[in-house]
């Protein structure tokens, strides 16, 4: 049996405070590397994988998501008037298709896991991805994609894995190896935000989900946990108490925490030296920078 995964959950509520004052007015999914907001790096990686219908989990002030992926025809009236056909076809490239969006409010900040609740009602009894956008992932084939080709032969639910340093496990929800196969693992436990020495391991969790829809069952208790939130680590780790599997997959790919400053920008070296059309120029510059640095040592 093929297991289909044609639905994505985009949890975008947060208020993205470690970037104010940037995000009074913008939400932290369109801040952009160098020319594309966070939320198309996302959205990419979704439609590469398969992904038809996309979910978006909202708060108050996010409308310019919205309007993100609204048509702009003024501005491609405009630019079609000008001959402008190559900005034409990047701003087509962002369209998506009618009815293919839905948003849904989370009117309190209560955990990741019940954000991705909140969409309950719309991913009915199919298995769903879940997108943390904040994460990129740049990688020859898409993560997501990875994951939906190892899923079709495992099914269960599984979980992006990447090894980080043991003193950065507690930032990170940290499986606890069942098995380890190599670029997957079973699992035998999750926790989320462990105190350092309690940490299981160092394989941590990274924000790419496939999940089976009993996660939503599990999140319907509302337990809290870490933070005091409820969280999707704790209903995906419920899954094995319910003797039914997950799994860590190990994604080949590299990994930006674009939740953090320091990740931002190294996202933005990264993706900007990758950019044929700048990377002469800005390569150049990071070049010089860095024997100004050091002669200056
Ligand atoms: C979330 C998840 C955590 C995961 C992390 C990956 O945490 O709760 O399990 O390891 O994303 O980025 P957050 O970074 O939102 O606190």
């Amino acid at each position: 049996m093929k297991r289909r995964v044609t639905k994505a959950i985009f949890p975008v509520a947060g208020l993205g405070t470690r970037f104010l004052p940037a995000t009074k007015s913008v939400p932290k999914e369109i801040m952009t590397l160098v020319d594309r907001p966070l939320i198309q790096y996302a959205i990419d990686e979704a439609r590469a994988a398969g992904i038809k219908e996309f979910i978006f989990v909202t708060s108050r002030g996010k409308s310019a998501l919205e309007d993100y992926f609204d048509m702009a025809p003024h501005l491609e009236s405009e630019l079609r008037k000008k001959d402008k056909t190559e900005l034409l076809d990047v701003l087509k490239s962002t369209n998506m298709d009618s009815g293919a969006i839905a948003y849904i409010r989370q009117q309190r900040a209560l955990g990741l896991g019940h954000a991705v609740w909140c969409a309950r009602r719309l991913v009915h009894n199919e298995p769903f991805a879940v997108i943390l956008p904040d994460d990129v992932i740049a990688a020859e084939k898409p993560c997501l994609q990875q994951m939906v080709e190892a899923y079709e032969e495992t099914g269960g639910s599984m979980v992006a894995a990447m090894e980080v340093p043991a003193d950065k496990a507690s930032s990170y929800g940290v499986i606890d190896i069942k098995e380890d196969f190599g670029s997957m693992v079973s699992v035998k436990g999750l926790v989320e935000k462990p105190k350092p020495e309690e940490a299981p391991s160092n394989l941590a969790v990274i924000g790419r989900y496939i999940l089976s829809p009993k996660i939503m069952q599990n999140l319907n208790k509302m337990k809290t946990g870490s933070g005091g939130e409820v969280q999707l680590t704790d209903a995906i780790d419920a899954e094995l108490q319910n003797d039914r599997d997950v799994f860590g997959f190990r994604f080949r790919g590299q990994r930006f925490d674009c939740g953090s400053k320091a990740g931002f920008l190294q996202a933005t070296v990264a993706f900007g030296l990758a950019r044929e059309e700048l990377k002469e120029e800005f390569g150049g510059y990071l070049n010089e920078l860095m024997s100004m640095r050091q002669a200056a040592q």
